[in-house]
C-alpha cells in the first residue's frame, strides 16, 4: 500500500511536471512566434532584393538599410530570407553566446567544390576535432619556425616582379598559395606535385564562383574535373608518406596521424583531402586581398610609407642590409607596421559579413529570427561605424594605439569558427611589407580608386603595379614603356 501511494504520488508529480513543461514550451513557442519579424523589405517574390544588392556596391546596400532600419533588419537575397545584424552585440549573440542556435551554411555547389568534410561546414565534435588539428599546425609555436621560409618565397616573388607590371592581387594569390603549400606539406614537397597542385587548384579557383552546371566546357564543369584530379594527387602524396612511414608535424602530417579520442579511429582520406583543400581556399584570396589593399594604402599615404620604411630599415640594417634573414623576434617588434595591418583589415573589411542559418526560432531583442532563415552579421558595418571608429573613412593606424571596444573589430570573425590562420596571415603580411619597403619602389597604374569584387573587394584590375629594385632602378627606367601615374 505504502509503495502504491508513493508510486501514485510520483506519477502525479511527474504528470504535473510534464504538463507544465509542455504548457511552458507551448507558451514559449507562442511567445517567440508572437515576436515580430525585424523591419525591412523582402522585395519581389522569388528574387527578393538580389538585384538591388548586385546592381550597386553591396556595402552601399547594407549601409543604406542600416540607416533606414537600424541594427537589425530583414531582407531576401539569393533565394533566401535573411536577417542582417549590424551591432557588435548581435554579432556576438550569433557567433559566440548563442552559436548553438545557428549553423554554418554555404551553397551546395561551393560545399561540393571544397569538399563536404571541410571543417567550416560542421559543428560539434567533428568540427572541434578538426579545429584542434588545424589550429595546432597554425599556432604561434609552429609558425615562428617559418619566418625564413616565408621570406624566401617573398624574395623570389619580388625578384620575378622586378621591372614588370603585374596585378598585385594575382601576384599575392600565387604567394599565399605557396605559403599554404608550406603549411600543409612542409618545405620539401616534390616540385612536380607542387606544379600539379597549383595547376589544378587554380582551375578549381576559377570555377568556384561560376554558375554551377554539369555542361562540359563550362568553368564549373572544368573545376569539378580539376577537383577530382586534386583528390587523386593528394592520394598519391598520402600513399607516399605511408610507405615511408615518416611522422611529420605539418598540417597533412597532423591530419594523417590524428586518432579519435573516443575510438582511436583515423580520419578517412576524403576527410583529410577536403580539409587540405579547405585550408588552401580559406588562406588564399583572403590574404591576397588584404595585401593588395595594403600596397594601395601605403602608396596613397607617402608620410605613412616613410614612417613604415624607417621602422623596417632599422631592422634591415641590423641584419647587415639583408645579408642575415629576418627573425621571428623582429617580426614581433614591428609596432607601426602591425598597426597598419590592423587598420587595413578594418578599412578594407574584405570579409564584409558571414552567413549562418537559424536551427530553431530565435528571439533577439524582441524580434523573431525564424528557423531556416539566414543570419548575417555585417562585419563591415561594425568596422565603419563612427561610434566605434571615429571618422571611419580615414586611414589612421594610430587608432590602434589602444584596443578597440569588445566585439567591434572582427576581421577574423569570432567564436568557434573564428579564423585559425590569423597569426599566419599577419606574419605573411609583415614579411611582405619588410621586403617591399626596404628594397623596392612601387609604381601603380590605372584607376586604382575603383573597386572590383573577385569575390572579395580589391582595387580595379587587382591593382596594376610595377616594382623596381632600388638598386636596379636606373637601368630599368631606361626601358620604361608604361606611363606611371604615381610613385612611392
Ligand atoms: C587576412 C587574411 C584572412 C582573413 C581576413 C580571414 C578571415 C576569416 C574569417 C572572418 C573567418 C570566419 C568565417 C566565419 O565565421 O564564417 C575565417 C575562417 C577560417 N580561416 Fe581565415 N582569414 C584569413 C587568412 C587565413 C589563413 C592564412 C588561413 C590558413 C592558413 C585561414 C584559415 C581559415 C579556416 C580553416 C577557417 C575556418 C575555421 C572554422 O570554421 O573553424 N584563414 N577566416
Amino acid at each position: 500500500m505504502e509503495i502504491s501511494y508513493s508510486f501514485l504520488y510520483t506519477l502525479l508529480v511527474l504528470s504535473l511536471a510534464t504538463i507544465s513543461h509542455l504548457l511552458f514550451k507551448k507558451h514559449k513557442r507562442k511567445s517567440k512566434r508572437e515576436a515580430k519579424l525585424p523591419p525591412g523589405s523582402m522585395g519581389w517574390p522569388y528574387i527578393g532584393q538580389t538585384l538591388q544588392l548586385y546592381s550597386q556596391d553591396p556595402n552601399v546596400f547594407f549601409a543604406t538599410k542600416q540607416k533606414k532600419y537600424g541594427e537589425i533588419f530583414k531582407t531576401h537575397v539569393l533565394g533566401c530570407p535573411c536577417v542582417m545584424l549590424t551591432s557588435p552585440e548581435a554579432a556576438k549573440f550569433v557567433l559566440v553566446n548563442q552559436a548553438h542556435l545557428f549553423k554554418p551554411t554555404y551553397p551546395r555547389s561551393k560545399e561540393r567544390m571544397i569538399g563536404p568534410w571541410a571543417l567550416f561546414f560542421h559543428q560539434g565534435d567533428y568540427h572541434a576535432r578538426l579545429r584542434k588539428l588545424v589550429q595546432a599546425s597554425l599556432s604561434l609555436d609552429t609558425i615562428r619556425g617559418l619566418v625564413s621560409d616565408i621570406g624566401a618565397v617573398v624574395v623570389s616573388m619580388f625578384q620575378a616582379w622586378d621591372g614588370h607590371v603585374l596585378s598585385t592581387f594575382h601576384a599575392m594569390k600565387k604567394f599565399s598559395f605557396d605559403v599554404g603549400i608550406l603549411i600543409i606539406f612542409g618545405g620539401d614537397l616534390e616540385e612536380s606535385y607542387k606544379q600539379e597542385l597549383k595547376e589544378n587548384y587554380f582551375i578549381v579557383d576559377k570555377g568556384y564562383n561560376s554558375f554551377p552546371t554539369s555542361i562540359p566546357g563550362t568553368l564549373y564543369h572544368k573545376a569539378v574535373q580539376a577537383r577530382k584530379r586534386l583528390r587523386a594527387i593528394l592520394s598519391e602524396i598520402m600513399s607516399g608518406r605511408r610507405r615511408k612511414g615518416a611522422v611529420r608535424n605539418d598540417l597533412l602530417g597532423c591530419l594523417m596521424g590524428s586518432e579519435d579520442e573516443m575510438g582511436g579511429a583515423r580520419l578517412s582520406d576524403d576527410q583529410i583531402s577536403d580539409n587540405v583543400i579547405g585550408v588552401l581556399f580559406a588562406a588564399q584570396d583572403t590574404t591576397a586581398s588584404v595585401l593588395t589593399w595594403i600596397f594601395k594604402f601605403l602608396h596613397d599615404d607617402p608620410k605613412l610609407l616613410e614612417a613604415v620604411k624607417e621602422e623596417q630599415m632599422a631592422i634591415f640594417e641590423a641584419n647587415g642590409c639583408g645579408s642575415q634573414p629576418l627573425t621571428w623576434a623582429q617580426t614581433r617588434s614591428m609596432v607601426l607596421t602591425h598597426k597598419v595591418i590592423l587598420e587595413s583589415l578594418r578599412m578594407a573589411s574584405i570579409i564584409s559579413f558571414t552567413f549562418r542559418e537559424a536551427v530553431t526560432d530565435v528571439e533577439y531583442k524582441g524580434y523573431l529570427i525564424p528557423k531556416g532563415w539566414k543570419v548575417m552579421p555585417l562585419f563591415r558595418n561594425i568596422h565603419h561605424n563612427p561610434e566605434f571608429f571615429p571618422d571611419p573613412q580615414k586611414f589612421d593606424p594610430s587608432r590602434f594605439m589602444g584596443s578597440p571596444k569588445p566585439n567591434t573589430f572582427l576581421p577574423f570573425g569570432n567564436g568557434a569558427h573564428a579564423c585559425p590562420g590569423n597569426e599566419l596571415a599577419k606574419l605573411e603580411i609583415l614579411v611582405v611589407i619588410h621586403h617591399l619597403v626596404t628594397k623596392y619602389r612601387l609604381e601603380i597604374f590605372g584607376s586604382h580608386n575603383e573597386v572590383q569584387h573577385s569575390p572579395f573587394p580589391v582595387p580595379k584590375d587587382g591593382l596594376l603595379a610595377r616594382l623596381r629594385s632600388e638598386r636596379s632602378e636606373v637601368v630599368v627606367a631606361a626601358a620604361d614603356d608604361v606611363p606611371a601615374t604615381e610613385k612611392i
